[in-house]
């Protein structure tokens, strides 16, 4: 199988490239923009891939609060112009949503299942269920994965980093550290998500499906997991949302459901705790390795 990777230089791209079975084509923004739609036509149309994967996506919760224009120009509009040309070339569409396509259920304490009815709470959400609809109309043969909270080594794309870097960072350089305890999502390791990306494919799945870790805990749970596991003991404390005053509201709740990826019995995700462990083994054998190459030959 051949496949082409569209935003494949983010953190859920480059985790996802290396497990797909096949050829993979990976794509950055150069050369197949969504905000371009004729270099997405030209990229697919030269590769002709059976499987086009779009990692790529306008990723800044708060900013899209004032620049929606940006959010829509390639969650919705980009993908409004991907969808027929993936149809066309007669490939399998997989798309990545977000939970913050729910949460405007300020009661809810139970997982959204992939059957609940979306009713996002920020401009972020608003773009992101347009590009869900708009795939699952336009292009027939789709794959649509809603995750959350997504943590890789690469960090994110756009903004370079990730929740875990960003505590550890602050934690180290001494500084107090406030972190909302009202909302409550499912951290989630981009290796355990693209590995379930991979079952689901090779299991020839189609449609509608939560891929998390399992569990949930709050963005301040998350952060003293972090630490616990890092033997660090910084100043946190636990803030409000309210008291935070982020420029976009966030859910309350927003944990996704994945009984319906494990009612297929493919290999199960891990709770988040764990996944959370292997991940930062990871960064420390990543960072042993960086400093055994030492710098770069110099001729
Ligand atoms: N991060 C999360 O916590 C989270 C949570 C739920 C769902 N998701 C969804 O999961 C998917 C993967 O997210 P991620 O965290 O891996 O994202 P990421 O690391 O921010 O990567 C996004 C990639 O998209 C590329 N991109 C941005 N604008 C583009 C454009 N106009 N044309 C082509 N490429 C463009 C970026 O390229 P540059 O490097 O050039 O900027 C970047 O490589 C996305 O659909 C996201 O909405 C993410």
């Amino acid at each position: 199988m051949k496949y082409a990777v569209l935003g494949a230089a983010g953190q859920l791209g480059r985790d996802l490239c290396p497990r797909l079975a096949g050829e993979v084509v990976a794509l950055t923004r150069e050369r197949a923009d969504l905000t371009r739609p004729e270099t997405v036509r030209a990229a697919l149309g030269e590769i002709r891939p059976g499987v086009v994967v779009n990692c790529a996506a306008y990723n800044f919760v708060d900013r899209a609060e004032s620049e929606p224009e940006a959010a829509f120009a390639v969650n919705a509009w980009g993908v409004r112009q991907l969808a027929p040309v993936c149809r066309d070339l007669g490939c399998l569409l997989v798309h990545f949503s977000s939970d913050y396509v729910f949460g405007l259920d300020e009661t809810r304490s139970m997982p959204y299942r992939e059957d609940d009815a979306p009713g996002q709470v920020n401009v972020y959400g608003l773009s992101k269920l347009a590009g869900e609809y708009l795939v699952r109309s336009l292009c027939p043969r789709h794959l649509v994965v809603r995750t959350c909270g997504l943590y890789g080594v690469h960090g994110s794309g756009g903004k370079g980093t990730n929740f875990v870097e960003t505590m550890l960072r602050l934690a180290g350089q001494g500084k107090p550290l406030r972190v909302v305890v009202d909302q409550v999502l499912t951290p989630s390791y981009t290796v355990d998500v693209a590995a379930a990306v991979v079952e689901l494919l090779r299991a020839g799945q189609t449609g509608l499906y939560h891929l998390t870790n399992t569990g949930s805990c709050s963005w301040h749970d998350f952060a003293a997991a972090i630490f616990a596991l890092s033997g660090l003991r910084p100043d946190l404390t636990p803030t409000t949302s309210a008291a935070y005053g982020a420029p976009a509201r966030r859910p309350a709740y927003s944990a996704l459901s994945t009984e319906k990826y494990h009612q297929l019995r493919l290999p199960p995700l891990r709770p988040w705790q764990e996944a959370l462990a292997a991940y930062l083994q990871e960064r420390t054998k990543a960072a042993a390795q960086r400093s055994c190459s030492g710098p770069p030959n110099s001729l």
